[in-house]
């Protein structure tokens, strides 16, 4: 095996003296010396340490960093909760249209039809897919979504004079859901799992008080199991007057089939990058446009699109909204692939989104739970969590080995340590997108690898030009700035 170390050198190392990408002519113009044309303080007294290298040089370095990310169009990649579902380059192509990139914000609305048709009517989609009438298109992400939906609950409570302080969360849930519900302002109890990795109804009961604002719940829940008891739960929280959140980041599984709004939910959010091909970024930009019932609809943050007759307007006339939480319209590229996947499946087709969403995770379930454990349940919806657990206790080898492994052989890595109620957690989405074929090689390549000797795992991956870098010091601290004294920092 070999590593990859093509290019790991930074342009300042592969820098040789004299070497140049561009040669200008001759000055054909008087020229004058620096110093007469820049006061002396901006003038520096040595030229700057830049690397020197040859067209080439810097074209290749590029083009080799480049093929080092794994990426949908590159690599079969079933990060689970994630949904990293191949996206239609025709979506990418309608949204970088000259009428909708050249379009600015600060054109009057007159201009703006065409695109504010567009926003309309993708509110009106995601109001129709989720069962609840009134959308916000505004928030900038699935957590950003979250914050918004809670804040629209606080305004909600607050011009009730009611005092609710505490918003219930799932031990399964994820990280954003916690933070979320602190930002805005409430403290969070979490509600335990059944052993069978369902909420737990009477841990709940328990829990709800009259100071229960929230009780957000993930169905299918990160497990990748739809909460049978859903109707029992809703009906519970609003028995005290609480509102129930949907985390809409599981969407796939259920678009067309079943809608938060009838199951109970009074809140919740979209992830476009996750169920309607945005692209996924580095943190963004996204966009996690939410959905609510009337009675929440007047708290949602301004502006909304509204529909006059045959035109379209922003509505910034709505006393009780939460105000602003983004610039201009939200993400607006986001929300037009959005728009554009909407329209090209249609309701029957994002239907059937679902259901091969479904169909897939359960065919690969099936080949993997022989020779990796999956502890909850033989059937999933559009993910399941196994666990090398056993492995770990027999061979020493965990699932951090497995998934960093499963770079060697071409295939990204599914989430991993996540949900925390499931030990070696790897969380395995394939998303809808996947053929047979490349399950059938996923599943093969894993068990392949649970064969392989410990040694060899632990040391995995062995091809990427970096192994195992120390993930959490590379986001905390991340070394932006060439610092030759630091380069062995890694
Ligand atoms: C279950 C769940 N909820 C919320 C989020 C947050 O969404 P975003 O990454 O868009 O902020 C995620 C993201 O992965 C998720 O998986």
């Amino acid at each position: 095996m070999m590593r990859n170390t093509r290019a790991t050198q930074l342009l300042f190392e592969l820098s040789r003296p004299g070497a140049q990408a561009v040669r200008l002519p001759k000055c054909d113009v008087p020229e004058k010396p620096l110093a007469e044309l820049l006061p002396a303080g901006a003038l520096q007294s040595q030229p700057p340490a830049l690397p020197e290298l040859s067209e080439p040089d810097v074209v290749r370095h590029f083009m080799n960093l480049s093929t080092y990310n794994m990426s949908v169009d590159t690599h079969f990649y079933p990060l689970g909760s994630c949904t990293m579902k191949y996206n239609p380059k025709r979506n990418e192509r309608l949204a970088s249209m000259p009428g909708m990139v050249d379009l600015h914000p600060y054109q009057p609305e007159a201009t703006l039809q065409g695109l504010l048709e567009l926003l309309y009517r993708s509110q009106e989609m995601l109001a129709e897919i989720a069962g609840l009438p009134a959308v916000s298109l505004q928030p900038a992400a699935g957590a950003h979504g979250e914050l918004t939906a809670l804040l629209t609950a606080a305004a909600y409570f607050r011009d009730q004079d009611q005092r609710r302080t505490t918003v219930l969360i799932p031990d399964g849930a994820h990280g954003t859901n916690p933070a979320s519900a602190i930002m805005a302002g409430f403290d969070v109890k979490p509600v335990k799992s059944t052993a069978e990795g369902l909420i737990d109804v009477e841990d709940l009961k328990a829990k709800i008080t009259p100071q229960t604002a929230v009780f957000m719940v993930t169905n299918p829940n990160t497990l990748g199991l739809f909460e049978q008891r859903i109707g029992e739960i809703t009906r519970r929280v609003h028995d005290v007057g609480g509102l129930v959140y949907l985390d809409g980041a599981n969407m796939n599984a259920i678009l067309g089939v079943t809608r938060p709004g009838d199951f109970g939910a009074d809140l919740m959010h979209y992830n476009p990058h996750k169920t309607f091909s945005g692209p996924h970024g580095g943190g963004g930009p996204g966009a996690g446009p939410i959905a609510v019932t009337e009675k929440l609809a007047p708290y949602l943050p301004v502006p909304i699109v509204v529909q006059q007759g045959d035109r379209y307007r922003l509505d910034y006339n709505r006393p009780k909204s939460i105000g602003r939480v983004r610039a201009f319209f939200g993400n607006v590229g986001v929300l037009v692939r959005m728009y554009c996947y909407l329209r090209t499946h249609g309701p029957d087709g994002l239907r059937q989104v679902a259901e091969n969403a479904v169909l897939n995770a359960n065919y690969l379930l099936a080949k993997v739970k022989p020779f990796l454990p999956v502890p909850h349940g033989d059937c999933c919806m559009h993910e399941f969590v196994a666990s090398p657990a056993k492995l770990k206790a027999e061979k020493g080898i965990t699932a951090m080995d497995l998934a960093k492994r499963l770079l060697d052989y071409g295939f990204h890595a599914p989430t991993v340590y996540f949900p925390l109620i499931v030990k070696e957690a790897m969380m395995i989405e394939p998303t809808e997108t996947e053929s047979k074929t490349t399950l059938d090689a996923y599943a093969e390549t894993l068990f392949r690898i649970t064969e392989e000797p410990a040694g060899l795992l632990h040391e995995a991956p062995h091809t990427t030009p970096v192994s195992r870098p120390d993930e959490v010091l590379a986001a905390r601290k991340p070394v932006l700035r060439w610092m030759p004294e630091r380069r062995d920092e890694g």
